[in-house]
């Protein structure tokens, strides 16, 4: 069927996409090069055209993930065999940008569609947290079918706010409580963010955030912004990131500093290149800044047994295998004031408080988690005066440098 790719009411491409498998089989005019999602255009090619492969991998990355928590049991339950046959289904739209595809034979404007104004179903919802009637017909306008992420989630209006709640793995199913705590410790340390709270349905701890793209503002993913261009031999991925964006008109050093720091503290496993990325203004294509953080929950041990943490072996994203290598990329720590951390301990007991929680993290595990927290910032604040000592020498070089950072010698794991 033939569609036109809109960014808002911009007309951006005409495309063909076979309704049987999701997969766009031609790319038409192209009418706003500048509106392309980041990275389609063949960057070594000379005419500069649109590669059709990067512009299905775009696209399919707007499914549901065939890693997302229960999605076999949701496409028995839709009688249809992968989730990029969703996506035509919402007209692509999405609650985190612009992007859409509408009928080459419709009139539809954006005002007419987008989930930001407009009421959507909660039936692709209902059917990934498995409480679907299966008898129903379903109504799939929905921004569900176009999230990202493994993790069960769905989108709700709440009192008449967009919000995305999360699910927790079996068998703590911590990664909610992770985001609140994930929220306080980013809170006292006044670092931008979405909040996390909790929530609970059928006695299942989930976490509940508010949509913070708007009609505005969109996210633009590290991971895609990285498409611009291809990593010089000179850069690493972190100078990569920082040089594209630098590129772009922002200097992101500074949120990098405390995403990793926060990482490093909640020892955070996941902080892969789509959990971070830019806001953009979707009209006039100016960058806007860094995301506010989100996307917590898989750290603190969320999956190991209770005797285990603090031990256990650690993943660490993006930049470096370990958080000890990855914390010596922070270009300065002037900003930050541990201090403001004291008492944390009593405020991560209080996030696992509830009567519910115990089926899942028991009053033991809360306190090795907040006893975990306290070492890691303790360990950090042992490293500070370290790199002051350091910079104060350091009169000439104004870029981070990981060279540099790395000789700083600093007695981390
Ligand atoms: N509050 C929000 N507002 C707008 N978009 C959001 C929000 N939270 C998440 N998203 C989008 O949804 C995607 C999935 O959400 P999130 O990263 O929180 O889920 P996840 O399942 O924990 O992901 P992962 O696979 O990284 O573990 C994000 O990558 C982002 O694009
Ligand atoms: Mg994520």
């Amino acid at each position: 069927m033939n569609y036109t790719l809109m960014h808002k009411n911009i007309s951006v491409a005409d495309i063909e996409i076979d309704e049987d498998t999701g997969v766009i089989i031609r790319i038409g005019d192209i009418f706003a090069k500048e509106h392309l999602p980041l990275g389609v255009v063949h960057p070594l090619h000379h005419k500069e055209t649109v590669d059709k492969a990067a512009l299905n991998k775009w696209w399919m990355g707007r499914s549901i993930p065939a890693s997302r928590m229960g999605i076999n049991e949701a496409l028995e339950t839709l009688g249809i065999y992968n989730t990029q046959v969703l996506l035509t289904k919402c007209l692509g739209l999405s609650l985190s940008d612009h992007y859409w595809v509408r009928p080459s034979d419709s009139d539809m404007t954006w005002e007419s569609v987008n989930f930001f104004d407009n009421d959507f179903s909660d039936d692709i919802g209902d059917v990934l947290f498995g409480s679907a009637d299966k008898s129903l017909d379903f109504d799939y306008a929905s921004p569900d079918n176009t999230s990202d992420g493994n993790l069960q989630k769905r989108w709700k209006i709440i009192d008449g706010e967009r919000c995305l709640l999360k699910s927790g793995s079996a068998p703590y199913r911590q990664q909610p409580f992770n985001e609140v705590i994930a929220s306080v410790i980013l809170d006292k340390l006044g670092i931008d963010h979405v909040p996390y709270t909790l929530t609970w349905i059928d006695n299942k701890p989930y976490s509940v955030c508010k949509d913070f793209v708007t009609k505005n503002s969109e996210l633009i993913s590290a991971a895609r912004l990285m498409q611009i261009r291809p990593k010089e031999n000179n850069e690493n991925g972190y100078l990569h990131f920082v040089n594209i964006c630098k590129e772009l008109g922002i200097d992101v050093v500074p949120m990098i500093d405390r995403m990793i720091v926060l990482d490093y503290i909640i020892a955070n496993e996941d902080r892969h290149y789509g959990n971070f990325g830019l806001l953009r203004d979707p009209d006039t294509l100016e960058w806007i800044g860094f995301a506010p953080i989100f996307d917590n929950g898989t750290s603190l041990y969320y999956d190991k047994l209770t005797t285990q943490i603090s031990t256990a072996n650690l993943k660490c994203k993006p930049f470096k295998k370990t958080h000890g290598e990855q914390i010596r990329l922070v270009s300065t720590f002037e900003w930050l004031d541990l201090s403001k951390l004291d008492g944390i301990e009593e405020d991560i007991i209080a996030v696992f408080s509830s009567d519910k929680t115990a089926d899942f993290v028991d009053s033991e595990r809360a306190g090795a988690i907040a006893a975990l927290v306290r070492k890691r910032i303790d360990r950090l604040s042992e490293m500070i005066p370290v790199q002051k000592d350091i910079q104060s020498l350091d009169t000439d070089e104004d870029e981070p440098n990981e060279d540099e950072a790395e000789s700083y010698g600093m007695k981390i794991e």
